[in-house]
């Protein structure tokens, strides 16, 4: 949560600030501010609200200044107020900083710095960081020297002020008294440092700084970087002392296009317009003389035909990722598997054991519970697979092997081609295990192959006519509250499409498997009220179809994702949503499509904006 980025150089730099932290928005825009160096003094301008609003605000100011620090803030500790907006100040108003993260130990550093005359002015954590600094500044004993720092004073006042936080952070600092200087630290949080021709940027993402560099280094947990108009050096930080390491940049050429709408309205259509690609670059590769190949999983077909249980960690859409994938693990490949939600399975003391599998399932691969849950289960000596969708993420350095899902950054708040390239890249990995375990045959497995790339096509046709998903859309958009149901693969899908109705559009909508209906769900029935099932073909088609008349008896106003040339369907359903023929297996591929679409048509009758949708972040990076 929440985004950083700084530049110091020869021009100035406050548009630099500005188009960087809006590339930023998806880490959090409930807040934005900057800080320049501007004759000598910092020029802190904050405001609650997103990005484009402090912008507006910056237009009233003549700032000259070439070198500042910004943020873009998800709200922690502190409500979103102009007063928690980052930057924060030290007493004198001489250090500035910009944070991304938690500092746990934060209420007694507050306590402690209040005793010594500290006045703070936010609900924040951040804030102490500043007071920390200025003190290490000024020796905390002495009235200090702030005017005589040296650029590596300040390094090493930074260095000595972190060594007193627990938790985690990623963040730059300022000070007047350093001017053109930029100090970047973190730790358990992403930080990339740039050199560019006109000067040095930091910031958490890439994507904010590629405008003006493609030589990038990202900083590793526990070092420190100093930039400068000419340049950067980073030291690695112990004990509050800094020692000069050397580094190689990383030269990055990805494709900027990636982070523009591509004459899509929303970032949100175009990246589902996007996922026939992500299916096919997902799998393309993956199989060689009908044998699957993850050469990535690390593990010799010894080891995986060890594996007794999997055990699949994961949040939001990428848990619903993971509950298709137990139906696929346990069906195809015959091992028992659990699907649990990282914060459950972090705090629970699970069995674990060297012969566990642990697949840990996230989008961003900053996921803090996902994390923290890979780190529990390594130490209990389980192998640890990631499937992540961002190159050299936490989840991706921590884990044993990686699958990426080919994604490409994805923007909007709401995961969907993300989530089906977690499917696609689940199903692979079930294919395998089936294989190697001798649960299919090579003949099996290469038509199993065939038709999970088949569904790319299909999903473009699905695609190409929205027309039903959008009359249904229309005709549910003024409710209060709708019911997702649905068996087997249908009922993970219930659960994604719910999720994404409830994120986008704020209507309420609740998931059950339809068998638990007449358990208390079918209470909530009464006339009109939407009821979303997915009948698709599968081996429990006619119970779906027996729920939905139970539904339709009380008066439910029911749209069904069914299966081409199912007619039966249309006696039942007031809207019908037809989806290309497919094994069950693989229809949670074709059958989420539609109702990311229903969710955002509604989303957009109903004034939401669908890419930032409220209280979100794309990235939680805190637990
Ligand atoms: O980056 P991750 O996949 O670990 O994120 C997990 C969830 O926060 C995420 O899937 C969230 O539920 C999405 N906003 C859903 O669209």
């Amino acid at each position: 949560m929440c985004g950083i980025v700084g530049f110091t150089g020869k021009q100035p730099v406050k548009d630099v600030l500005i188009e960087g932290l809006a590339k930023l928005e998806y880490r959090g825009y409930d807040s934005a501010g900057v800080a320049i160096e501007q004759s000598g003094a910092l020029e802190v301008i904050r405001r609650r609200g997103n990005v484009s609003g402090l912008a507006h605000t910056l237009g009233h100011f003549d700032l000259e200044g070439t070198c500042g620090i910004a943020h873009t803030r998800w709200a922690t500790h502190g409500r979103p107020t102009e007063t928690n907006a980052h930057p924060h100040l030290s007493c004198d108003g001489r250090i500035a900083v910009v944070h991304n993260g938690i500092i746990e130990n934060f209420v007694e550093l507050r306590e402690e710095l209040a005793r010594r005359g500290h006045d703070l002015a936010s609900d924040t954590d951040t804030e102490v960081i500043a007071h920390l600094i200025e003190e290490e500044v000024k020796g905390i004993e002495k009235e200090g020297d702030f005017d005589s720092m040296s650029p590596d004073d300040f390094v090493r006042a930074v260095s000595r002020a972190l060594s007193r936080l627990v938790g985690s952070y990623a963040l730059a600092v300022i000070s007047s008294a350093v001017p053109g200087v930029i100090v970047a630290a973190r730790k358990d949080s992403p930080l990339i440092i740039g050199s560019a021709p006109a000067g040095s940027c930091v910031a958490s993402d890439i994507i904010a700084i590629l405008d003006h560099t493609r030589d990038v280094f990202a900083l590793e947990d526990g070092q420190i970087a100093k930039l400068a108009e000419s340049g950067f050096e980073v030291y690695a930080a112990g004990d509050g002392e800094c020692v000069p390491i050397e580094f190689e940049l990383v030269h990055v050429d990805w494709n900027m296009d990636i982070a523009e709408k591509g004459g899509y309205s929303d970032f949100l259509l175009k990246e589902i317009h996007e996922q026939p690609r992500v299916i096919r670059d997902t799998l393309a590769g993956r199989i060689v003389n009908g044998s699957i190949v993850i050469d990535e999983l690390d593990l010799t077909s010894e080891e995986l035909n060890l594996i007794d249980r999997i055990n699949i960690i994961a949040c939001g859409t990428s848990y619903h990722a993971g509950l298709i994938a137990k139906n696929l693990i346990e069906g195809y490949a015959r091992i028992p598997t659990e699907v649990e939600v990282a914060s459950e399975f972090r705090y629970r003391n699970p069995i674990i054991t060297p012969t566990t599998l642990v697949v840990a399932v996230s989008q961003s691969g900053e996921t803090a519970d996902t994390l923290a849950a890979i780190r529990d289960a390594r130490v209990k000596g389980a192998k640890v697979f990631g499937i992540t969708n961002v190159l050299g993420s936490p989840v991706a350095r921590e884990s044993d092997g990686v699958i990426y899902t080919k994604a490409n950054k994805e923007i909007s708040v709401a995961s969907t081609k993300s989530f089906l390239g977690q499917v696609t890249s689940l199903t692979l990995l079930a294919l395998l295990l089936a294989q190697s375990r001798g649960e299919l045959t090579t003949g099996q497995v290469k038509m199993l192959f065939r038709e999970l790339g088949d569904t790319a096509a299909k999903v473009e046709e699905i695609l190409a006519d929205t027309s039903a998903i959008d009359q249904a859309a229309a005709s549910c958009a003024d409710a209060s509250s709708a019911l997702f149901i649905g068996r087997g693969q249908g009922a993970a899908v219930a659960h994604e499409g719910a999720l994404k109705l409830k994120e986008i559009s704020y209507l309420h909508a609740e998931s059950y498997p339809a068998g638990e209906m007449k358990h208390g769900p079918i209470a909530l029935i009464n006339e009109g009220f939407p009821v979303i099932a997915i009948a698709t073909d599968s081996p429990t088609y006619d119970k779906v179809v027996s729920n939905l008349k139970e539904a339709q008896a009380r008066g439910a106003k029911i749209v069904a994702i069914a299966t081409e040339g199912d007619e039966q369907i249309r006696s039942i359903a007031e809207h019908v949503i037809y989806i290309p023929k497919v094994r069950d297996a693989f229809s949670p591929i074709l059958a989420s499509v539609p109702l990311q679409l229903f969710a955002r048509a509604i989303a957009l009758l109903r004034g939401c904006d669908v890419d930032q949708p409220r209280n979100l972040a794309k990235s939680v990076t805190v637990e």
